[in-house]
Order: structure tokens, then sequence, then C-alpha cells
């Protein structure tokens, strides 16, 4: 039974998400809006070596560190010989959900993006 499935690709720059001003109206209704929000980013470009094209774990197997185990493979086995860093790492067009993934795992709201349409 396959439960994740990651696709990397390599890539050459990515653009860090920008943080959201937070929402002042509609406070009861923060998580759903940290669902359903939509990101921008900066227009500098940054090094960036490694692109998660497509990340996803079957939803029953979720929260159980799989995503992250994926990750950190392929940051171990992206390239011969090196290891790269969480920031060489960019995700395209993040979900929502993804969002919340990239936040946690690359350790900071201002991780990178690629690949979107601006
Ligand atoms: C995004 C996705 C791949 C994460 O997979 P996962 O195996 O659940 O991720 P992990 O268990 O490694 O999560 C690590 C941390 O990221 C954060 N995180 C991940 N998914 C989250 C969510 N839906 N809500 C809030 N935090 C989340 C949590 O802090 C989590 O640690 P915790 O469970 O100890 O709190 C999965 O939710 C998914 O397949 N979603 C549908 C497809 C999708 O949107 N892909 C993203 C494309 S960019």
């Amino acid at each position: 039974m396959v439960v994740g499935c990651l696709i990397a690709e390599h890539i050459r720059q990515g653009f860090r998400v920008l943080e959201q001003p937070e929402q002042t109206k509609d406070m009861t209704k923060e998580d759903f809006m940290e669902h359903h929000r939509v990101w921008c980013c900066s227009t500098t470009p940054e090094k960036a070596i490694c692109g998660v094209s497509r990340i996803w774990v079957f939803s029953l197997a979720r929260r159980k560190g799989i995503a992250t185990r994926m990750l950190d493979t392929v940051r171990n086995s992206f390239m011969y010989g090196g290891h790269l860093t969480k920031e060489e790492i960019a995700f395209s067009d993040p979900t929502p959900d993804g969002k919340l993934f990239a936040k946690k795992y690359c350790e900071m709201p201002a991780f990178m993006v690629y690949n979107f349409i601006g």
C-alpha cells in the first residue's frame, strides 16, 4: 500500500513567502482562514536547489511524520555526496496543508516557493 509520494526536481531559485497580516475581523474563524488563505511571496529570487513538485500522504496516515521522513530522505539523497539544508528547498505552489507542513518543516514562516503563476 502506498502511503506517501514525493516528487522532487532540480531548480535554481525560489521566492520567500511573505507573512500575511493578522486578521482583525472574524477572529473566531481563525482556523478556517488559516486553511483557506492564499499566500504572497517576495519578487526577489533566492538560490534554491531542490524543488518539491508534489508531496502527498494518504489521508489516514497524516500527522505521523511521513512527509517529514520523505523530505529528510530527499535532502540526504538528492545530490550525490551532499546534504541539502532546509534553506535550499522550495515548494511548488503550496496548498494550505502544504503551507502548514512547509512552515513547520523549514522551521520558519518564510519558506520558499517556486513554479507559481504570478
Ligand atoms: C501536506 C502533507 C503532505 C503533510 O504530510 P504529513 O505526513 O501529515 O506531515 P508530517 O506528519 O510530517 O507533518 C509534520 C508537521 O507539519 C505540520 N503539519 C503538517 N500537516 C499539517 C496540517 N494539515 N495542519 C497543521 N499542521 C500540519 C505539523 O506541525 C506536523 O507536526 P505535528 O503533527 O507533530 O504537529 C499532507 O497533509 C498531504 O498529503 N496533504 C494533501 C496533499 C497536499 O496538500 N500536499 C501539499 C502540496 S504543497
